[in-house]
């Protein structure tokens, strides 16, 4: 299903019960992330829903938080796939991408506001720690520009409101974004900037994928969709932007203009410091007409946050070790989705085809990922279930002979809050890779064969007892008998 806009998207989600309106009152400086705050801690996963808040405090317009990342499902409906199939989809999306294409043709220039008419104030920008983040701050997508390559760079960097045209940009060492705004102060010119806000779910999805400096997002993101991103020339600097925005906010880093940012929430739990960072002066503020504001909800995890960067990232993972570095017979890769996002746990399913391949293919996903933890299992274990994986740690894993530990490991995103900063910059971590396959001849599971098990549930259905789905876990350790 490829939404042509971030409405039809909005549409899909309540038609399918996953999207709730509020129609109190609610105060876009603390009330609105308070209550995205008790929909994650409070209710599980299959039950989240995006926010539509309809009426907000002091500030015109409407606000949807959690559009993409309330919960797998809501992911899944967004890529247009069973929920089983995401990690297959973003492969595929991976080895087909699509160019985008240009347009003049722009819903997100309906309204145009420009130069001293700018004003941040008047866009509903929450305060997502109330009492605890500096200023009200942007969470979402950031464009930027090579300007050697002129190739696009896409992303989400919090971006806090300074004043009314003025907002500080988290460009972190190494990040693209970063290298972007460089490769223009060495020209010694101001660097192009937008955000856009509220696009077609496939621009939102791929921008959060670790894909190699010079890659443009929109690329994937077109395959994600199956047709490519109609982008439009920016009313006032020079980049193209999605044509379907709800949003865009244009404006330019200016050479040697810095300043305090943060503190901010951050998506590891704890606040994120305050840093110098670039100013970026807004050129423009263009929308739709009756436009709808979309903020991601990160800090505690978990959060949309942890939510898309797990998703998209256990996708990109999966095509890189398969397509890229020619291990076939790594089958799956699940990125935990409730913790820490890009710095969590991530699983691989494989077919081990020779004594230290598994630990091969953990050491390749550490070294390829932010992930701290990465576990190695055996096709036969299902790596979304919880359960399936304590056992598989249980029964296959032996700590002394089947850890490693990587050292000297940089942190580039800069929020590890395990790792203490060494004068003012981040320090180095270490990772974890465990290899959970089994190793040693184990022989038959102690369950009964599945002939008997089959018959067992004919009798359970007859004695009317409660009907149930067969675990995924089940089916793996009947087959092998
Ligand atoms: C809500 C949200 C906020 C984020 N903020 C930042 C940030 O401030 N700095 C950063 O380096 N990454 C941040 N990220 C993660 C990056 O957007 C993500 O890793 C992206 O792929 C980086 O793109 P790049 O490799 O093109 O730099 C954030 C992600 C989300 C969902």
């Amino acid at each position: 299903m490829a939404y042509k806009d971030f409405r039809e998207f909005l549409a899909a989600l309540e038609t399918d019960g996953r999207l709730r309106r509020i129609t109190v009152p609610v105060d876009p400086a603390g009330e609105l992330s308070c209550m995205a705050r008790w929909m994650y801690q409070a209710l599980p996963e299959e039950r989240r829903f995006a926010l539509l808040f309809e009426k907000l405090r002091g500030v015109d317009g409407r606000l949807v938080t959690a559009a993409l990342g309330a919960s797998r499902q809501t992911y899944a409906l967004a890529l247009g796939v069973a929920p089983d199939l995401i990690t297959e989809r973003w492969v595929q999306a991976l080895c087909r991408p699509i160019a985008p294409v240009d347009t003049t043709v722009a819903p997100c220039q309906e309204l145009v506001t420009t130069g001293a008419d700018v004003d941040l104030g008047r866009l509903p920008v929450p305060v997502w720690t109330p009492g605890k983040d500096a200023a009200p701050y942007l969470t979402t997508l950031t464009l930027t520009r090579d300007a050697d390559s002129g190739i696009q760079n896409l992303a989400v960097y919090r971006t806090m409101v300074a004043g009314k045209d003025k907002v500080l940009v988290n460009l972190s060492p190494g990040r693209h974004g970063t290298r972007c705004w460089q490769s223009y102060l060495r020209q010694g010119r101001p660097a192009p900037i937008a955000w856009a806000i509220g696009c077609e779910p496939a621009v939102h999805m791929a921008a959060v994928a670790n894909v190699p400096y010079g890659v443009d997002e929109m690329t994937i993101a077109g395959g994600l969709k199956g047709e490519p991103i109609a982008l439009v020339k920016a009313k006032t600097i020079d980049l193209m932007v999605p044509a379907n925005a709800e949003y865009i906010i244009e404006g330019e880093i200016r050479p040697g203009e810095f300043d305090q940012e943060g503190p901010f929430g951050e998506f590891a739990g704890y606040m994120g410091p305050v840093a110098s960072k670039p100013v970026a002066t807004i050129t423009a503020i263009t929308c739709r007409r009756d436009p709808i504001y979309y903020g991601y909800v990160s800090q505690m995890p978990p959060s949309e946050s942890t939510i898309i960067q797990s998703l998209g990232n256990a996708g990109l993972m999966l095509k890189q070790l398969r397509h890229d570095l020619g291990h076939a017979s790594v089958r799956d890769v699940h990125i935990d989705l409730t913790y820490g996002g890009v710095l969590a746990h991530g699983i691989v399913a494989m077919k081990p085809l020779y004594p230290g391949h598994a630990k091969q293919v953990g050491r390749l996903v550490a070294d390829l990922s932010f992930l701290k933890r990465v576990t190695v299992v055996d096709e036969d274990v299902d790596i979304r279930d919880a359960m399936h994986m304590d056992w598989a740690l249980n029964a296959r894993y032996n700590p002394r002979r089947d850890t490693v530990i990587v050292d000297d490991v940089f942190c580039p995103a800069d929020m590890d809050p395990a790792v203490p900063r060494v004068d003012g910059k981040p320090g180095i971590n270490s990772k974890i890779v465990i290899d959970a396959t089994e190793k040693t001849e184990s022989g038959t599971f102690s369950l009964p064969p599945a002939e008997d098990m089959d018959r067992a549930l004919a009798l359970w259905k007859e004695a009317g007892l409660p009907s149930f789905d067969i675990p995924k876990r089940c089916k793996f350790m009947l087959s092998r008998g």
